[in-house]
């Protein structure tokens, strides 16, 4: 399984040969190294509807013919905007897709969609493949229950460590006692200046306090999970 950080929360998961795009945010994305037209998916999963994690789901759905996977309300909007494939699940459901086992997970934010459209809740991901099981928090703040997703296994969390709206680096820390990942990537961080964070800084207080892996990607960066 590979992973390819776009920056923000979007990353591309290449697994099994197929192409699962996370939280598509390409348009308005200045840490973006690719723009929408430059990429293709399989499946696109969405954590949320801020229009920072629905990105470009439409517009890459259609031209892929991508699967989006979301919250029930998501996945109703987007197939009024004419996407043809869509598989709504929901906070707590697991499906077994033909690419991997996908779990909705809560997460604590809000979730309306650009239009101002309720987006349903918002979700984080539980994503097993090949062997691995990926944790992507979506946008969240810190909740006790990440204990429970801990508990599931986690080879790689991807949590948010921007602050602001979302855990910032102190309580994203306190997520990772919590999941006790094997690895653990930040995202949602220096997109804009409100999210200003050092990930190297919060890297080296991960790696102090923990025996947890940190990784610190740069936009483009691909990780290979053994
Ligand atoms: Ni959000
Ligand atoms: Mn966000």
């Amino acid at each position: 399984m590979r992973l390819t950080w776009y920056g923000h929360a979007c990353f591309l998961v290449e697994t099994g040969g197929s192409r699962l795009l996370i939280d598509p945010f390409f348009t308005g994305n200045g840490q973006a190294p690719v723009t929408a037209d430059e990429v293709t998916a399989d499946a696109i999963l969405v954590t949320h509807g801020h229009a920072d994690h629905l990105g470009d789901t439409v517009a890459i759905a259609k031209r892929c013919q991508a699967l989006v996977v979301s919250n029930f309300e998501i996945c109703n909007w987007v197939a009024a905007k004419g996407v043809a494939r869509v598989h709504p699940q929901h906070v707590g459901g697991a499906f077994e897709h033909a690419w991997g086992r996908l779990k909705l997970t809560a997460a604590q934010h809000g979730s309306s969609l650009p239009d101002g459209s309720y987006g349903g809740n918002p979700c984080g991901l539980l994503l097993s493949a090949e062997g691995h099981t990926v944790y992507h928090a979506g946008d969240t703040g810190l909740f006790y229950d990440m204990k429970l997703i801990g508990d599931e296994g986690i080879d790689c969390a991807i949590l948010p460590i921007g602050d602001n709206f979302t855990m910032g680096p102190e309580d994203a820390l306190r997520a990772v006692q919590l999941l006790r990942p094997a690895r653990v990537i930040p995202i949602h961080y220096n997109t804009f200046d409100v999210i200003r964070q050092d990930a190297d800084a919060w890297a080296e207080r991960v790696r102090e306090t923990t025996s947890v892996e940190v990784t610190v990607l740069r936009p483009g960066d691909s990780l290979e999970l053994a």
